[in-house]
């Protein structure tokens, strides 16, 4: 993690933060953008131009002067009248860009996110610490544009204040200097807090998995059934403890350094009024001037405070955009350049397993070890084995969401890495594992599995057909057009098996792909529909003479008995290779297998 830090605000950073930002604010709404950038700095210029009429005041009141008495007081009414009308403006302005910044920024950290070709970084702690940096932080980069607007705001008034200061004594600058040393230390305990945050990025993730898992209603059976909330409750305080400890001693000490900070500010200040009066009464300096120097005197400290606080916050969104600009140059950096190979059409050719060897990062063995193996196109491959032997961890890599530590993976006798990467995406489809769970209309839910078709009715009925779940749309409430999940108005929730099933009916909806992934795509089902299901997706392929290679992966031997080609692995390594047939008749571990299988079910 610790490299990946780099809190300096250099202004390379400030300058591309405050691009980025309001490039966002005008892409979210251009007026009301305008709008801030216009009047922000003549709301700046404002309190100057009172301290100025101030002094206009006094000194013409000494002379009595009545014009200048009453070019005073209409030069304060209008900066006053000016003054209110901006920051109203301006605020009304900041809050509704704040929410539409937000929003234009979480959907480009969506697309980014997303976009990221493959999985790797999902097994990388780093980038998981930076990505939760910014998940935790992300909402502050709606406000970021205007804590950003407010900077200039600030410092156009703090140079005004210091420009008029000056033109009564120059002297007066060394208060300017005087406020240095709190800039500084509040600089100092804002990037000592940040270090605490980023370095507790681990337990604080932690903590929050364990809010998450507590709290959500996939936990509450087995959380009830071993009465897990207390265990669970301590580990989060813990935790807690961990997290913020540091953090808390890092706010502690920028108190400390900033208190010491105000102290030689106050007394700078009580300088300067000093040499200020002395010079008035020696006659060296007016009435007015002493009032000036009181009014900026005073508004000094609040812009010193001002931009103190306003220093702090912006140290804190160039940060925050920092982490966003850090997955932007990310996504950049492993985008693939899409510029490789065309994919060949249909019909499809042979899939060639050359040596392939995958490690996970971090394992200390190959989790794939030196497979070579040809699926042929238009083949129905079976992969079994135990738990953990591989299975899964090779059907990802078909689908090129990993690329090999070594060897490669050959198709029309060309290495998939070679092809453009979208374009060998849109000629897969795949039922995994985890599947997800698209809590859309049920047609569109089918129908993301092939996304210019998603509301194709006819094409998610026959997927849904195709996947043994016909019946399905005639027990919701709307047919296909029915709400999923329960958490909306009107939702229906699925059973796990049905949610299987849209999953599997998603990889029936591409034509023509040259790979179908099934990755155990029936375990919430019986084993009578799961072979059903295999079946139709076995004749489905075997009627077309597009080469569909379908690969499945499943821990039940009556449907697995029916591919073309069955690949034992075990162990990582491919141990058999063949049909039903030839396996059974080699008597090894599928044969094994097999037997322990079928005594089973006849035990039944
Ligand atoms: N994301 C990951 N990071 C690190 N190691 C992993 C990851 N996923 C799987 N592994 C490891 O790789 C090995 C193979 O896992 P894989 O998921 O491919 O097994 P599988 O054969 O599909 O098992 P199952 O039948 O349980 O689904 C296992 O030892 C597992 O611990
Ligand atoms: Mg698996």
């Amino acid at each position: 993690m610790s490299e990946l830090v780099d809190d300096r605000m250099t202004p390379r950073k400030l300058g591309r933060s405050t691009a980025l930002l309001i490039a966002a604010a005008f892409r979210a709404d251009p007026r009301k953008a305008l709008l801030v950038l216009v009047l922000t700095p003549v709301s700046g210029a404002t309190a100057a131009v009172t301290a100025i009429g101030l002094r206009l005041m006094v000194d013409s009141a000494t002379a009595a002067d009545l014009a200048g008495m009453m070019s005073a007081a209409a030069l304060m009414a209008g900066a006053l009248v000016v003054a209110f009308l901006a920051s109203t403006l301006v605020a009304e302005a900041r809050i509704q860009l704040q929410l539409r910044v937000g929003l234009v920024l979480d959907q480009r950290i969506m697309t980014l996110c997303g976009s990221l070709p493959q999985l790797d970084h999902h097994e990388n702690p780093a980038y998981q610490d930076r990505l939760d940096l910014l998940r935790n932080h992300r909402q502050g980069l709606g406000g970021a544009f205007g804590i950003i607007v407010e900077n200039a705001r600030t410092l156009i008034t703090f140079g005004l204040t210091v420009s008029l200061l000056m033109s009564v004594r120059p002297e007066l600058l060394f208060l300017v200097l005087l406020a240095l040393p709190t800039v500084l230390a509040v600089r100092r305990g804002e990037r000592a807090t940040a270090q605490a945050e980023e370095t507790t990025t681990e337990p604080n993730r932690l903590r929050k998995s364990l809010f998450a898992l507590v709290t959500s209603p996939l936990s509450a059976k087995e959380i009830r059934v071993y009465g897990l909330q207390g265990e669970l409750a301590e580990r989060h305080r813990d935790l807690q403890e961990q997290v913020d400890g540091p953090k808390r001693r890092a706010e502690w000490r920028s108190t400390l350094w900033t208190s010491g900070g105000w102290t030689l500010f106050g007394l700078g200040f009580a300088g300067a009024l000093y040499l200020v009066v002395s010079a008035a009464l020696q006659g060296k300096a007016t009435p007015g001037d002493v009032v000036l120097t009181l009014s900026l005197g005073s508004q000094l400290t609040s812009n010193v405070s001002g931009m103190i606080t306003m220093l702090s916050f912006l140290q804190r969104s160039v940060r925050t955009v920092g982490y966003y600009l850090w997955l932007d140059d990310h996504a950049k950096a492993v985008a693939t350049a899409g510029n490789g190979s065309a994919v060949p059409p249909p019909p499809g050719h042979d899939l060639v397993l050359d040596r392939l060897t995958f490690r996970y990062p971090g394992a200390a063995r190959p989790n794939l070890d030196n497979l070579s193996l040809r699926l042929p196109a238009g083949s129905t491959v079976a992969i079994v084995g135990e738990n953990g032997a591989g299975k899964t961890t090779l059907v990802k890599l078909l689908c090129q969401m990993y690329q090999p530590t070594s060897g490669r993976i050959t198709y029309a006798g060309r290495d998939i890495t070679d092809y453009d990467l979208q374009a060998w995406r849109s000629r897969t489809t795949a039922c995994f594992q985890d599947y997800l769970r698209p809590e859309f209309l049920l047609h569109e839910s089918v129908g993301l599995g092939d996304l210019p078709r998603i509301d194709d009715f006819p094409a998610a009925e026959r997927a849904l057909d195709r996947a043994g779940a016909s019946a399905l749309p005639g027990l919701l409430p709307h047919g296909l057009r029915t709400q999923l999940g329960a958490t909306f108005p009107g939702g229906t929730d699925l059973s796990g098996g049905q949610w299987q099933k849209l999953a599997m009916a998603r990889a029936g909806m591409r034509a023509a792909p040259l790979l179908r992934v099934l990755d155990e795509p029936a375990a919430n089902l019986d084993p009578a529909a799961e072979y059903e299901i295999f079946r139709s997706f076995q004749e489905t392929a075997a009627q077309s003479d597009e080469g569909t290679i379908t690969v499945f992966v499943s821990h039940r031997f009556a449907t697995v008995r029916s591919a073309d080609l069955i690949v034992v692995l075990d162990d990582c390594r491919i141990r058999e290779v063949g049909s039903h047939e030839e396996l059974m008749a080699a008597g090894d571990l599928y044969a094994t297998l097999y037997a322990l299988h079928a005594k089973g079910y006849q035990d039944q």
